[in-house]
Protein backbone atom coordinates (compact mmCIF):
# COMPACT_ATOMS: atom_id res chain seq x y z
CA UNK A 1 0.00 0.00 0.00
CA UNK A 2 2.71 2.29 0.76
CA UNK A 3 4.68 1.95 -2.38
CA UNK A 4 1.11 2.28 -4.24
CA UNK A 5 1.01 5.98 -2.66
CA UNK A 6 4.56 6.55 -3.43
CA UNK A 7 3.67 5.72 -7.26
CA UNK A 8 1.04 8.02 -7.33
CA UNK A 9 3.66 10.63 -5.88
CA UNK A 10 5.65 10.37 -8.39
CA UNK A 11 3.04 10.43 -10.90
CA UNK A 12 1.43 13.55 -9.21
CA UNK A 13 5.38 15.19 -9.33
CA UNK A 14 6.07 13.80 -12.98
CA UNK A 15 2.29 15.15 -14.47
CA UNK A 16 2.22 18.07 -16.77
CA UNK A 17 0.24 19.29 -19.33
CA UNK A 18 -1.20 23.04 -20.26
CA UNK A 19 -4.33 21.54 -21.69
CA UNK A 20 -7.19 22.58 -18.88
CA UNK A 21 -9.40 18.79 -20.22
CA UNK A 22 -6.03 16.91 -19.46
CA UNK A 23 -5.78 18.64 -15.94
CA UNK A 24 -9.50 17.74 -15.68
CA UNK A 25 -9.01 14.57 -16.27
CA UNK A 26 -6.03 13.89 -13.98
CA UNK A 27 -7.96 15.35 -11.11
CA UNK A 28 -10.65 13.41 -11.61
CA UNK A 29 -8.60 10.34 -11.30
CA UNK A 30 -6.97 11.40 -8.49
CA UNK A 31 -8.91 13.31 -6.53
CA UNK A 32 -12.41 12.17 -7.53
CA UNK A 33 -15.18 10.08 -5.90
CA UNK A 34 -14.18 7.30 -7.44
CA UNK A 35 -10.61 8.53 -8.13
CA UNK A 36 -7.39 6.32 -6.65
CA UNK A 37 -7.24 8.36 -3.41
CA UNK A 38 -10.43 7.33 -2.59
CA UNK A 39 -9.53 3.96 -3.36
CA UNK A 40 -6.31 4.21 -1.13
CA UNK A 41 -8.93 5.31 1.60
CA UNK A 42 -10.90 2.64 2.00
CA UNK A 43 -8.19 0.26 2.33
CA UNK A 44 -7.48 2.43 5.55
CA UNK A 45 -8.72 -0.24 7.90
CA UNK A 46 -7.10 -3.30 6.70
CA UNK A 47 -3.28 -1.35 7.42
CA UNK A 48 -1.76 -2.85 10.48
CA UNK A 49 -2.07 -0.61 13.77
CA UNK A 50 1.67 0.37 14.14
CA UNK A 51 1.74 1.77 10.17
CA UNK A 52 -1.19 3.48 9.90
CA UNK A 53 0.28 6.92 11.30
CA UNK A 54 2.75 6.64 8.73
CA UNK A 55 0.20 5.74 6.24
CA UNK A 56 -1.97 8.56 6.58
CA UNK A 57 0.64 11.19 6.79
CA UNK A 58 1.90 9.93 3.51
CA UNK A 59 -1.94 9.97 1.88
CA UNK A 60 -2.39 13.28 3.78
CA UNK A 61 1.05 14.49 1.84
CA UNK A 62 -0.23 12.83 -1.52
CA UNK A 63 -3.68 14.39 -1.23
CA UNK A 64 -2.24 17.88 -0.88
CA UNK A 65 0.74 17.58 -3.30
CA UNK A 66 -2.09 16.53 -5.79
CA UNK A 67 -4.32 19.93 -5.20
CA UNK A 68 -1.51 22.05 -5.26
CA UNK A 69 -0.35 20.39 -8.59
CA UNK A 70 -3.52 20.99 -9.91
CA UNK A 71 -4.20 24.12 -9.04
CA UNK A 72 -1.09 25.52 -10.37
CA UNK A 73 -1.19 23.58 -13.57
CA UNK A 74 -4.61 25.46 -14.08
CA UNK A 75 -3.87 28.62 -13.21
CA UNK A 76 -0.47 28.67 -15.64
CA UNK A 77 -3.29 27.04 -18.42
CA UNK A 78 -5.80 29.91 -17.29
CA UNK A 79 -3.27 32.56 -18.18
CA UNK A 80 -2.28 31.12 -21.42
CA UNK A 81 -5.75 30.86 -22.68
CA UNK A 82 -6.46 34.46 -22.23
CA UNK A 83 -3.30 36.21 -23.74
CA UNK A 84 -2.17 36.18 -27.26
CA UNK A 85 -4.31 32.65 -28.02
CA UNK A 86 -2.27 30.60 -25.75
CA UNK A 87 1.03 32.41 -26.45
CA UNK A 88 2.70 34.74 -24.17
CA UNK A 89 6.55 34.95 -24.09
CA UNK A 90 7.07 36.60 -21.46
CA UNK A 91 5.65 33.88 -19.27
CA UNK A 92 7.26 32.21 -16.60
CA UNK A 93 8.43 28.82 -17.98
CA UNK A 94 7.67 27.30 -14.55
CA UNK A 95 3.99 27.37 -13.17
CA UNK A 96 3.30 29.81 -10.78
CA UNK A 97 3.18 28.92 -7.22
CA UNK A 98 0.58 29.39 -5.18
CA UNK A 99 1.23 31.88 -1.64
CA UNK A 100 -0.63 31.88 1.54
CA UNK A 101 -1.39 34.05 4.37
CA UNK A 102 1.21 34.39 6.81
CA UNK A 103 -0.46 32.74 9.83
CA UNK A 104 0.06 36.09 11.95
CA UNK A 105 -2.29 37.44 9.77
CA UNK A 106 -4.36 34.58 9.53
CA UNK A 107 -4.95 34.16 13.46
CA UNK A 108 -5.48 38.41 13.83
CA UNK A 109 -7.87 37.99 11.24
CA UNK A 110 -9.94 35.22 12.43
CA UNK A 111 -9.58 36.87 16.00
CA UNK A 112 -11.32 40.06 14.05
CA UNK A 113 -14.02 37.94 12.47
CA UNK A 114 -14.81 36.17 16.15
CA UNK A 115 -15.67 39.65 17.69
CA UNK A 116 -16.83 41.20 14.59
CA UNK A 117 -19.95 38.89 14.90
CA UNK A 118 -20.48 39.50 18.52
CA UNK A 119 -20.68 43.51 16.99
CA UNK A 120 -16.99 44.81 17.77
CA UNK A 121 -15.64 47.01 15.27
CA UNK A 122 -12.13 47.53 14.15
CA UNK A 123 -9.94 50.20 15.11
CA UNK A 124 -6.36 51.24 14.67
CA UNK A 125 -3.90 53.65 15.24
CA UNK A 126 -0.20 55.13 15.27
CA UNK A 127 2.71 52.93 15.87
CA UNK A 128 4.70 55.87 17.31
CA UNK A 129 2.75 57.09 20.17
CA UNK A 130 3.02 60.19 22.80
CA UNK A 131 3.13 59.04 26.60
CA UNK A 132 -0.08 60.64 27.13
CA UNK A 133 -1.86 57.74 24.67
CA UNK A 134 0.48 54.96 25.65
CA UNK A 135 1.19 55.88 30.02
CA UNK A 136 -0.22 58.68 30.97
CA UNK A 137 -4.06 58.29 30.56
CA UNK A 138 -4.21 54.89 31.15
CA UNK A 139 -2.94 55.54 34.89
CA UNK A 140 0.50 54.60 34.62
CA UNK A 141 1.81 56.19 37.72
CA UNK A 142 4.97 58.48 36.98
CA UNK A 143 7.61 56.24 38.43
CA UNK A 144 5.86 52.30 36.59
CA UNK A 145 8.83 50.39 35.04
CA UNK A 146 7.71 50.35 32.02
CA UNK A 147 8.20 53.93 31.28
CA UNK A 148 12.15 53.23 31.63
CA UNK A 149 14.41 53.12 29.08
CA UNK A 150 14.61 49.73 29.67
CA UNK A 151 11.27 48.18 29.18
CA UNK A 152 10.15 50.83 26.28
CA UNK A 153 11.89 52.03 23.10
CA UNK A 154 12.12 56.00 23.35
CA UNK A 155 12.31 58.05 20.99
CA UNK A 156 12.70 61.78 22.93
CA UNK A 157 11.44 61.53 26.50
CA UNK A 158 8.11 62.16 25.11
CA UNK A 159 7.40 59.94 22.39
CA UNK A 160 7.71 56.09 22.18
CA UNK A 161 6.77 53.00 19.99
CA UNK A 162 3.95 52.12 21.51
CA UNK A 163 3.83 49.41 24.11
CA UNK A 164 0.45 48.06 23.93
CA UNK A 165 -2.35 49.02 21.38
CA UNK A 166 -4.54 50.21 24.79
CA UNK A 167 -2.98 53.33 23.46
CA UNK A 168 -5.20 52.80 20.54
CA UNK A 169 -8.48 52.36 23.00
CA UNK A 170 -7.45 55.93 24.60
CA UNK A 171 -8.22 57.52 20.87
CA UNK A 172 -11.04 55.99 20.48
CA UNK A 173 -12.64 57.17 24.02
CA UNK A 174 -11.32 60.42 23.23
CA UNK A 175 -13.06 60.22 20.19
CA UNK A 176 -16.31 58.82 20.75
CA UNK A 177 -19.29 58.60 22.88
CA UNK A 178 -20.52 55.17 24.47
CA UNK A 179 -21.70 52.78 23.79
CA UNK A 180 -18.13 51.90 22.54
CA UNK A 181 -17.52 47.93 21.43
CA UNK A 182 -14.08 47.87 19.78
CA UNK A 183 -11.24 45.85 19.33
CA UNK A 184 -7.48 47.79 18.69
CA UNK A 185 -5.27 45.24 16.64
CA UNK A 186 -1.39 46.01 15.52
CA UNK A 187 2.19 45.86 15.88
CA UNK A 188 3.85 46.61 19.39
CA UNK A 189 7.26 47.36 20.67
CA UNK A 190 8.63 46.21 23.74
CA UNK A 191 12.27 46.10 24.41
CA UNK A 192 13.10 42.31 25.57
CA UNK A 193 15.88 40.22 24.83
CA UNK A 194 14.72 37.91 21.81
CA UNK A 195 13.99 34.23 22.87
CA UNK A 196 11.48 31.53 22.37
CA UNK A 197 9.02 33.26 23.88
CA UNK A 198 9.86 36.90 23.58
CA UNK A 199 10.36 39.01 21.11
CA UNK A 200 11.07 43.01 20.95
CA UNK A 201 8.34 43.14 18.39
CA UNK A 202 4.88 41.19 18.49
CA UNK A 203 1.44 41.95 17.68
CA UNK A 204 -1.85 42.17 20.03
CA UNK A 205 -5.53 42.54 19.86
CA UNK A 206 -6.77 44.46 22.56
CA UNK A 207 -10.98 44.69 23.16
CA UNK A 208 -12.58 47.41 24.62
CA UNK A 209 -16.21 47.61 25.52
CA UNK A 210 -17.88 50.79 27.15
CA UNK A 211 -21.53 51.25 27.97
CA UNK A 212 -24.38 51.19 30.97
CA UNK A 213 -24.54 48.65 33.27
CA UNK A 214 -21.64 47.01 31.94
CA UNK A 215 -20.33 44.26 34.47
CA UNK A 216 -17.27 41.45 34.88
CA UNK A 217 -20.13 38.74 34.11
CA UNK A 218 -20.39 40.40 30.59
CA UNK A 219 -16.13 40.31 30.48
CA UNK A 220 -16.72 36.58 31.55
CA UNK A 221 -18.86 35.72 28.82
CA UNK A 222 -17.24 37.43 26.16
CA UNK A 223 -13.81 35.84 26.86
CA UNK A 224 -15.59 32.35 27.29
CA UNK A 225 -17.21 32.85 23.63
CA UNK A 226 -13.93 33.87 21.96
CA UNK A 227 -11.94 30.80 24.05
CA UNK A 228 -14.67 28.44 22.27
CA UNK A 229 -14.63 29.62 18.88
CA UNK A 230 -10.71 29.80 19.09
CA UNK A 231 -9.63 27.11 20.34
CA UNK A 232 -12.86 24.83 20.29
CA UNK A 233 -16.45 24.39 22.10
CA UNK A 234 -14.71 22.06 24.99
CA UNK A 235 -12.64 25.52 25.64
CA UNK A 236 -12.82 25.80 29.28
CA UNK A 237 -11.37 29.44 30.86
CA UNK A 238 -9.75 30.54 34.17
CA UNK A 239 -9.31 34.02 35.82
CA UNK A 240 -6.70 34.53 38.44
CA UNK A 241 -6.50 38.16 39.84
CA UNK A 242 -3.77 40.27 38.76
CA UNK A 243 -2.70 43.90 38.50
CA UNK A 244 -2.97 46.58 35.10
CA UNK A 245 -3.04 50.29 36.02
CA UNK A 246 -5.53 50.83 33.64
CA UNK A 247 -8.34 47.83 34.74
CA UNK A 248 -9.43 47.16 38.25
CA UNK A 249 -10.65 44.74 39.32
CA UNK A 250 -8.22 43.21 36.78
CA UNK A 251 -7.22 39.50 36.25
CA UNK A 252 -5.23 36.97 33.74
CA UNK A 253 -7.27 34.62 31.60
CA UNK A 254 -6.13 30.84 31.02
CA UNK A 255 -7.39 28.41 28.51
CA UNK A 256 -7.72 24.43 28.81
CA UNK A 257 -4.76 23.20 27.80
CA UNK A 258 -5.13 21.95 23.85
CA UNK A 259 -2.71 18.95 23.94
CA UNK A 260 -3.79 17.65 27.06
CA UNK A 261 -7.34 18.94 27.36
CA UNK A 262 -7.21 19.78 30.70
CA UNK A 263 -5.71 16.84 32.03
CA UNK A 264 -1.78 17.92 32.32
CA UNK A 265 1.32 17.61 30.76
CA UNK A 266 4.65 19.03 29.58
CA UNK A 267 3.26 22.00 27.84
CA UNK A 268 0.98 23.18 30.45
CA UNK A 269 3.28 22.75 33.42
CA UNK A 270 0.79 19.89 34.83
CA UNK A 271 -1.69 22.54 34.94
CA UNK A 272 -4.04 21.98 32.65
CA UNK A 273 -4.05 25.44 31.72
CA UNK A 274 -2.35 28.11 29.45
CA UNK A 275 -2.68 31.70 30.01
CA UNK A 276 -3.84 33.75 26.57
CA UNK A 277 -4.57 37.22 27.79
CA UNK A 278 -4.86 40.10 30.61
CA UNK A 279 -8.19 41.71 31.37
CA UNK A 280 -9.97 43.85 34.07
CA UNK A 281 -13.22 46.11 34.28
CA UNK A 282 -11.33 49.84 32.98
CA UNK A 283 -10.43 51.51 36.05
CA UNK A 284 -12.75 54.84 36.23
CA UNK A 285 -9.16 57.36 36.23
CA UNK A 286 -9.05 56.15 32.85
CA UNK A 287 -12.57 57.16 31.74
CA UNK A 288 -12.25 60.39 33.45
CA UNK A 289 -8.88 61.19 31.37
CA UNK A 290 -10.77 60.28 28.14
CA UNK A 291 -13.86 62.66 28.59
CA UNK A 292 -16.16 59.52 29.88
CA UNK A 293 -18.61 60.34 32.76
CA UNK A 294 -17.59 57.49 35.40
CA UNK A 295 -20.78 57.80 36.57
CA UNK A 296 -22.92 56.76 34.31
CA UNK A 297 -20.67 54.31 32.00
CA UNK A 298 -18.48 51.60 33.15
CA UNK A 299 -16.70 49.07 30.84
CA UNK A 300 -14.43 46.12 30.37
CA UNK A 301 -11.12 45.91 28.34
CA UNK A 302 -8.74 42.61 27.52
CA UNK A 303 -5.67 41.95 25.17
CA UNK A 304 -3.51 39.23 23.94
CA UNK A 305 -0.42 38.52 22.29
CA UNK A 306 -1.45 37.15 18.49
CA UNK A 307 1.73 35.31 18.59
CA UNK A 308 0.92 33.38 21.58
CA UNK A 309 -2.81 32.73 20.74
CA UNK A 310 -0.96 31.11 16.72
CA UNK A 311 1.79 29.57 18.97
CA UNK A 312 -1.35 27.14 21.20
CA UNK A 313 -3.17 26.76 18.03
CA UNK A 314 -0.58 25.67 15.90
CA UNK A 315 1.74 24.12 18.44
CA UNK A 316 4.64 26.41 17.48
CA UNK A 317 7.02 25.88 20.10
CA UNK A 318 9.32 29.11 18.63
CA UNK A 319 8.00 32.55 18.47
CA UNK A 320 11.09 33.61 16.53
CA UNK A 321 9.51 31.51 13.71
CA UNK A 322 7.13 33.70 12.79
CA UNK A 323 9.75 36.46 12.40
CA UNK A 324 11.72 34.44 10.05
CA UNK A 325 10.29 33.74 7.42
CA UNK A 326 11.14 30.96 6.24
CA UNK A 327 9.24 29.13 3.33
CA UNK A 328 9.34 25.94 4.93
CA UNK A 329 7.34 27.22 7.95
CA UNK A 330 5.30 29.46 6.16
CA UNK A 331 3.88 26.86 3.44
CA UNK A 332 2.44 24.87 6.13
CA UNK A 333 -0.98 27.80 6.49
CA UNK A 334 -2.31 27.59 3.38
CA UNK A 335 -5.97 28.51 4.58
CA UNK A 336 -9.37 30.84 3.52
CA UNK A 337 -8.49 33.27 6.01
N1 LIG B 1 -2.32 46.20 27.77
C1 LIG B 1 -2.04 44.95 28.44
C2 LIG B 1 -0.70 44.42 27.92
O1 LIG B 1 -0.22 44.89 26.94
C3 LIG B 1 -3.10 43.92 28.21
C4 LIG B 1 -4.41 44.29 28.83
C5 LIG B 1 -5.35 45.00 28.10
C6 LIG B 1 -4.69 43.95 30.12
C7 LIG B 1 -6.55 45.34 28.67
C8 LIG B 1 -5.88 44.29 30.69
C9 LIG B 1 -6.82 44.99 29.97
O2 LIG B 1 -0.13 43.52 28.48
Amino acid sequence: MLTRVEDLLQEVEAFNSSNPDEIEQFRIKLLGKKGDIKAIMAEFRNVPVEQKKEFGQKINILRNAAQDKINELKLAAAETSSTNHGLDLTMSGQPYELGARHPLSVVRNEIISIFNRIGFSVSEGPEIEDDWHNFTALNFPEEHPARDMQDTFFIDPEIALRTHTSSVQVRVMENSTPPIRTISPGRVFRNEAISARAHCIFHQVEGLYIDKNVSFADLKQTLLYFAKEMFGDKTKIRLRPSYFPFTEPSAEVDVSCQICNGKGCNVCKHTGFLEIMGCGMVDPNVLESCGIDSSIYSGFAFGMGIERIAMLKYQVNDLRHFFENDLRFLKQFKTAY
